[in-house]
């Protein structure tokens, strides 16, 4: 028997169901629920995604999405450390994350993320010790994607994700991740 609710197609209107409603000091509060499905990464991402774009695109305010965003991909894929550096003043600084403390501000050019920035191209890093000049905020770190989000073709931010697995991030990564980065811009 196929149960065409969990498709991606019919997705989101399961969304709703999860919202409901909490009650907290006497007060009636809505209580954000996000659903974690499939087995495979890719079914991971295509639950997750849909959920993101409602999340998103209900709030104009940069800051709160991107840490929903790190939330979100935290929570559904337990990456190592994931979170976004913003550009201030022509440099990289440390925006909303999830994961351990992290390097603050990141000049263009140096470290994956200020590659990605200088590039304006999303870098997969298989093996971080191999890629010269590597900023290592943590030891554990082994393998990174870093996908820089455009606004009227400029880099504003990047979207960095270490694992502490090595080869943990493949083109499919890369193809999901751009979508959802795409959702802040
Ligand atoms: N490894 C990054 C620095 C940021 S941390 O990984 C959180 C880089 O080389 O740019």
């Amino acid at each position: 028997m196929n149960f065409p609710y969990y498709t991606p197609v019919y997705f989101p209107y399961l969304i709703n169901y999860y919202n409901f409603t909490v009650f907290l000091n006497g007060k009636k509060q809505m209580a954000e629920n996000l659903i974690i499905g499939g087995e495979l990464k890719s079914e991971k991402y295509e639950t997750l995604i849909p959920q993101i774009k409602a999340l998103v695109l209900g709030e104009s305010d940069q800051v709160a999405n991107m840490a929903n965003v790190a939330a979100a991909l935290k929570q559904t894929f337990g990456f190592f450390w994931v979170g976004f550096y913003i550009v201030r003043n022509n440099e990289l600084v440390l925006g909303p994350f999830q994961g351990p403390i992290a390097c603050t501000r990141i000049k263009k050019g140096k470290g994956v993320c200020g590659m990605a920035w200088e590039k304006r191209n999303t870098i997969l890093v298989p093996n971080v010790d191999e890629f010269p000049g590597h900023i290592a905020c943590n030891s554990d770190s082994k393998s990174e994607v870093v996908v820089p989000l455009l606004l009227n073709e400029e880099v504003i931010a990047v979207l960095d994700i270490d694992s502490d697995k090595l080869n943990d991030f493949t083109t499919e990564d890369v193809y999901y991740l751009e979508q959802i980065v795409g959702f802040l811009s």
